[in-house]
């Protein structure tokens, strides 16, 4: 075990009483979601797959993906873990995304619908998003974007933003999405690392009524890392902000130009070249740009999307989550498009300006699948049934959640209240990693509330012991998986090393992937996530790493050394505790506090913003010097504090 693990701890009690109660509690599928399926025989279909995984994918390949020229080879497994997937292909994920439908009766077909916060309504045929992707793909072309550079595109959730991610994809530039919450040291490093000399934003973002200054943001992030040559600026508020000349150009005033023309061809890529990379916290250090390269994973993330969530045609479908993070890239921007569906797309907050706002979309757009994360929800139960009661919810027929572990109250009030007990709920367990959904239920697979189920078809998911035996059932231990998939990263970006010290070190004898989760199996094979087991808090579903929360501390004029932790939360699934040890003569006060969180927030950015903060003259470590975390939750949460065998004094 490496150092940086510790032993399985949760002190999630609660969910250990949860998982007990909710595991005889079986929901089987009704007569008329069966017959409804794409996939009616999954179950067998499943079985076929895990016998022969590759033919399975072999056949998705073909079934969902349009190639250039043909793969040689589904898997290369001779350099593992560095695995290669349809070897040889051509394709581009902005061809199976727009090109080929624009020549079909999908051509005038919604390929997206938008609303804005202020209630500004605005959709995009597939010819209309394919004729913009298009112009932008020639913006970027002028400002000497190439196959292999990489763009950072740092927007609020607006379609342009994924019409810069496919317009990147198209002329095979890398794309490194951030996410509109973070902040300034955030973004700046995230610059830093991808090297991107092209910078794409907004002029701000609307949030509650008020406008976040992006473009600021971003401003400051670029003198921190100047790499940064060309900024793209999309009006989105109109508010003022600073236009460096010779760098800043705006979006509108590019588009009009005669380089913004629809005529552009898509670049030819191989089944391995990058297509995107995402940063994302790990065990240690920064954040760390996870890449996805063309084939695998569009295979991956429309055989998911088309399985789990039975996505038909004629679908209305709605992915709740931020573009810039995982769950928006695979199942808002690409595996839709990829599958030729409808999405709906959302600007603003859930409760902004009441309580059934998300309730009001639902009704308004007539969406027929649904997919959020479990805080939402939870934050949505809170305001009570009388307002999703006030709509008509009636064309909804699949719900999903993503991000954590979802309790089964939250579920059976999802189930019960928005889908009226006629809507599977497909609780997805993925990761930034996996590309796509990796255990999850599709409509016809029999449901436990807080269980994303089983694993999906050709995944070898298990939960095994420090040692790699297998786990009993209910015995918590390590989450694995034991064969490669095509939507598996492929390395870290820069660092092959810490790609495999991260993800393939723990089980190495093995050759096992280690998710870097805790859960447990119960004796029907399914499957009950507990959380993390390293140093990745997650704070309403959003993934976030210790390291960079207490870098931003400690680059505090004031603070000498700082270790957060994350504390159990009913509403957020965690919240973050930081402790922070204060150079010689600063004194305690409130007031140090609020500025503390200040600074994180302009650091990182609101969501790593510390719930409390506690002043204290030491800090538990190991004799490597490593801070025990586990002790300080212990503490905390006024639990016993186990083993202290390694704590140095
Ligand atoms: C957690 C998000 C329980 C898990 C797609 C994982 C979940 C981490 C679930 C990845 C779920 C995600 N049930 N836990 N359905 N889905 N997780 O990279 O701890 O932001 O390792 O990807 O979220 O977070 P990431």
């Amino acid at each position: 075990m490496s150092a940086e693990l510790e032993p399985t701890v949760h002190p999630e009690a609660e969910r250990e009483v949860e998982i007990l109660a909710a595991e005889k509690e079986v929901y089987p599928p009704s007569e008329e979601v069966v017959a409804r399926a794409n996939v009616p025989n999954y179950m067998e279909v499943r079985e076929e797959a895990n016998k022969d995984f590759i033919a399975f994918w072999d056949a998705r390949a073909k079934e969902f993906i349009d190639w250039y020229e043909p793969y040689e080879k589904v898997l290369d497994d001779s350099n593992a873990p560095f695995f290669k997937w349809f070897v040889g292909g051509k394709t581009n994920i902005a061809h199976n995304a727009l090109d080929r439908h624009v020549h079909t009766w999908r051509r005038n077909k919604l390929a997206l619908i938008w609303e804005g916060e202020n209630g500004e309504l605005r959709t995009f045929s597939y010819f209309r998003l394919w004729q913009e992707v298009k112009r932008f793909a020639n913006v970027l072309r002028s400002m000497g974007v190439k196959k292999g550079d990489t763009v950072t595109i740092y927007m609020g959730r607006v379609p342009e933003l994924a019409i810069a991610m496919l317009a990147s994809a198209k002329i095979g530039a890398i794309h490194s999405v951030v996410y509109g919450g973070f902040s300034e040291q955030a973004l700046a490093d995230r610059i830093e690392d991808a090297q991107s000399r092209v910078l794409v934003t907004c002029d701000g973002a609307w949030l509650r009524g008020k406008t976040v200054n992006l473009k600021d943001i971003a401003d400051e992030a670029l003198k921190r890392s100047p790499v940064v040559e060309t900024v793209i600026v999309y009006q989105r508020t109109g508010q003022e902000v600073n236009m460096e000349q010779g760098r800043d150009y705006w979006w509108h005033e590019l588009m009009n130009l005669p380089i913004a023309s629809p005529r552009c061809e898509t670049e030819v890529m191989d089944a391995e070249d990058p297509l995107f990379i995402l940063y994302t916290s790990g065990t240690t250090g920064k954040p760390k740009g996870v890449l996805h390269t063309c084939g695998g994973y569009q295979v991956y993330i429309a055989t998911t999307l088309k399985y789990a969530f039975d996505l038909k045609d004629e679908d209305r479908w709605w992915c709740a989550a931020d573009p810039g993070w995982i769950t928006g890239h695979s199942y808002i921007v690409y595996a839709p498009l990829i599958l030729g569906v409808t999405g709906f797309m959302y600007e603003g907050a859930p409760n902004y300006p009441y309580p059934n706002r998300w309730w009001q979309l639902i009704e308004k757009y007539a969406i027929n699948v649904f997919y959020t994360a479990p805080t939402a929800i939870r934050g949505l139960m809170r305001f009570g049934e009388a307002w999703p009661n006030r709509h008509d919810l009636s064309s909804l027929r699949l719900l999903g959640t993503v991000g954590e572990p979802i309790n089964p109250e939250a579920w059976r009030w999802y189930y019960r209240v928005i889908g009226k007990e006629r809507c599977p709920i497909i609780d997805t367990w993925w990761q930034t990693e996996t590309g796509g959904f990796m255990i999850t239920p599709t409509p016809v697979v029999p449901l436990k509330p807080g269980s994303a189920t089983i694993p999906f078809a050709g995944i070898d998911a298990d939960v095994v012991r420090e040692d790699g035996t297998p786990c009993d059932p209910n015995e918590d231990g390590y989450l694995v998986v034991k064969r490669p998939w095509p939507g598996m990263a492929r390395t870290v970006w820069g660092d092959p090393d810490r790609y495999v010290a991260q993800y393939w070190s723990e089980f190495k004898a093995q050759g096992w992937y280690f998710t870097g989760d805790s859960a447990r199996k119960d004796s029907d094979g399914y499957f009950w996530i507990i959380g993390r087991m390293d140093d990745v808090i997650k704070v309403s579903g959003y993934r976030l790493g210790t390291a960079e929360i207490e870098s931003a501390l400690v680059s505090h004029k004031d603070v000498a050394e700082a270790a957060v932790i994350g504390v159990p939360d009913e509403l957020k699934g965690n919240v973050i505790y930081a402790f922070c040890i204060l150079n010689a003569g600063v004194s305690k006060d409130d007031g140090l506090v609020d500025e503390l969180k200040q600074h994180v927030r302009r650091e990182v950015g609101p969501i790593a913003v510390p719930a409390a903060i506690e002043f204290v003259d030491s800090l538990p470590k190991t004799r490597s010097g490593k801070i025990m975390r586990r002790l300080l939750k212990a503490q905390v949460l006024g639990q016993d504090a186990g083993d202290t065998s390694t704590l140095a004094d």
